[in-house]
């Protein structure tokens, strides 16, 4: 069921990180996003596949996480991704990126979900340092990355509060809560 699938894929931050993602998996996870709706279907993302341990470890300290979790820095060693996907925008075919990379982001951890694993997209990003890490050419927008790997937290969903915030907390066991707000809240009509 697509809403099982959805309810599973939360944004998941700490992961197993010595049981490795395959190229073949990643290269499956990226034929999802192939085949998903494109803006005047031009096309123009791109990926950079990233699955050892030296490429990611240039990844790695590019990337900021959970905001909302002010004593966290991010994970731990063992804990971080064994795999990213970084989304580039190729300016050759168009400057205009509108939600390509938000629709193919989807397809790809709902895929990535699908066959156990998880993943988180970061926007938050180092883009100087990424471009220079991966020596990426000029011509492609840095979109955003997807982490991804075999999730080594719980996430739940809870009912926002009556006071309405938002921010997602972390309780004692480790477990990651996200508040969404009510169906009702969201359809004005
Ligand atoms: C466009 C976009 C950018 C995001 N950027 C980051 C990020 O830079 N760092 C991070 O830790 N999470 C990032 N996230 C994950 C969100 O924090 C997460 O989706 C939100 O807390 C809700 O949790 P859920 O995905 O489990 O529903 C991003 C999500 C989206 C959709």
């Amino acid at each position: 069921m697509i809403k099982d699938l959805i309810i599973k894929s939360r944004s998941c931050r700490r992961f197993h990180q010595d049981v490795a993602v395959s190229t073949e998996i990643l290269r499956e996870l990226i034929e999802l996003a192939r085949l998903s709706p494109s803006a005047g279907n031009y096309q123009p993302l791109k990926y950079i596949l990233s699955n050892k341990p030296d490429a990611n470890s240039k990844i790695f300290p590019c990337l900021a996480w959970a905001g909302y979790l002010k004593d966290w820095p991010g994970p731990d060693e063992g804990e971080r991704p064994a795999a990213y996907i970084v989304m580039l925008g190729d300016t050759r075919i168009t400057n205009k990126f509108l939600c390509n990379h938000g629709v193919a982001a989807q397809s790809i951890l709902l895929g990535a979900v699908e066959k156990g694993l998880g993943g988180c997209i970061i926007a938050s990003l180092n883009l100087e340092k990424l471009r220079e890490n991966l020596s990426i050419p000029s011509y492609f927008e840095i979109l955003q990355v997807l982490a991804l790997g075999k999730p080594k937290e719980t996430v739940v969903i809870e009912e926002i509060a009556s006071d309405g915030d938002i921010k997602y907390w972390r309780d004692q066991n480790g477990t990651h809560h996200v508040p969404k707000r009510p169906l009702n809240d969201l359809i004005i009509r």
